[in-house]
C-alpha cells in the first residue's frame, strides 16, 4: 500500500520531525508498503537532504506561479530541489483557503512539469441521497485532468477524501461499502478521461479518520491502492502501529 502522511501543520518543531522519520524508515525498511511524508517545507528540506531510505517525500502544496516576485510561495521546481518526488495538489484544507478548482488544475501543471508526481485530492463537503457527490467528484476530477495532456493525466494519484470525514475519528470515517462504490466510480472516471487506460492503471488513495483501528478493513475489499493519513501520522506510535496493521 501507498501510505501518505500529512503532517499539515501539526509539527513545528525539528526533533519531532526527525522523530517521525526515524519511525517511518524503520517501517519501510520492515514492510513492503511505501512511506510518503509530507512535512512542512522547512522539515522537508532538512529532512531529504541526507535521505538514503526507502521513505520518499511529498509537499503538501506547491505555488501555481513559475517564480518570481511572489512572496511566500514555494514552487514544484523548489520542493523538487529540496528532495521532493510528490506533491499532494487541491487539499481541501487548501481549496477552504481559495484553491479553486482552475487553480489546482495550474498547481498539477506546475508539478508534473518539475518531476513532482501529484496526489490530487478531490472529495465531496457532504453526502446526499441523489448522488450529487458523484458528479462533484466527477467534475472536480475533470477540470483537473482536462488541463493536462493524455500522457501527463496517467501520472496523477487521486486521494478521494470526503471533507465530513477529515480530522475526526475511526467511527466517524467513511464505510467500506461507500468507499468500495467510490473507487469504482473514481475509476471509472479515470478511464474516460485517459482514453487507452483502464481504471485498474491509476493509483486511488483514500484519506479522512484513517486510524489503526480502522485502516485494515477499510484497506480489505474497498480496492483502494493506500491512504492519505493525517492527524494519526503525527504521533511515532500512532503511525507506527497504523503501518503495522496495513503489513
Ligand atoms: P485526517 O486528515 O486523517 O486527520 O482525517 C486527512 C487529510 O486531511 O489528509
Amino acid at each position: 500500500m501507498l501510505i501518505v502522511a500529512n503532517w499539515k501543520a501539526y509539527v513545528e518543531d525539528l526533533p519531532k520531525a526527525k522523530k517521525l522519520f526515524a519511525v517511518s524508515k524503520s517501517h519501510a525498511k520492515k514492510n513492503a508498503n511505501i512511506i510518503v511524508l509530507a512535512p512542512p517545507a522547512p522539515f522537508l528540506g532538512a529532512l531529504a537532504a541526507r535521505n538514503t531510505s526507502a521513505v520518499a517525500f511529498a509537499a503538501q502544496d506547491v505555488s501555481a506561479t513559475v517564480g518570481g516576485a511572489q512572496t511566500g510561495e514555494v514552487t514544484a521546481q523548489a520542493y523538487a530541489g529540496i528532495g521532493a518526488t510528490y506533491a499532494i495538489i487541491g487539499h481541501s484544507e487548501r481549496r477552504s483557503a481559495g484553491d479553486t478548482d482552475a487553480l489546482v488544475a495550474e498547481k498539477l501543471v506546475r508539478a508534473l512539469s518539475h518531476g513532482l508526481v501529484p496526489i490530487l485530492c478531490v472529495g465531496e463537503r457532504e453526502r446526499d441521497s441523489e448522488g450529487r457527490y458523484l458528479s462533484f467528484v466527477r467534475e472536480e476530477l475533470t477540470v483537473a485532468l482536462e488541463a493536462l495532456a493524455p500522457k501527463e493525466r496517467e501520472k496523477v494519484i487521486v486521494a478521494y477524501e470526503p471533507l465530513w470525514a477529515i480530522g475526526k475519528t475511526a467511527a466517524d470515517a467513511i464505510a467500506g461499502n461507500d468507499l468500495t462504490e467510490m473507487t469504482l466510480y473514481i475509476r471509472k472516471v479515470l478511464a474516460e478521461l485517459v482514453p487507452g487506460k483502464r481504471g485498474e492503471h491509476f493509483l486511488v488513495l483514500y484519506g479522512g479518520s484513517v486510524e489503526p483501528e480502522n485502516a485494515r478493513t477499510l484497506a480489505e475489499n474497498s480496492g483502494i491502492d493506500g491512504f492519505l493519513i493525517g492527524h494519526a501520522s503525527v504521533d511515532a506510535h500512532t503511525f507506527g502501529a497504523l503501518v503495522k496493521n496495513l503489513a
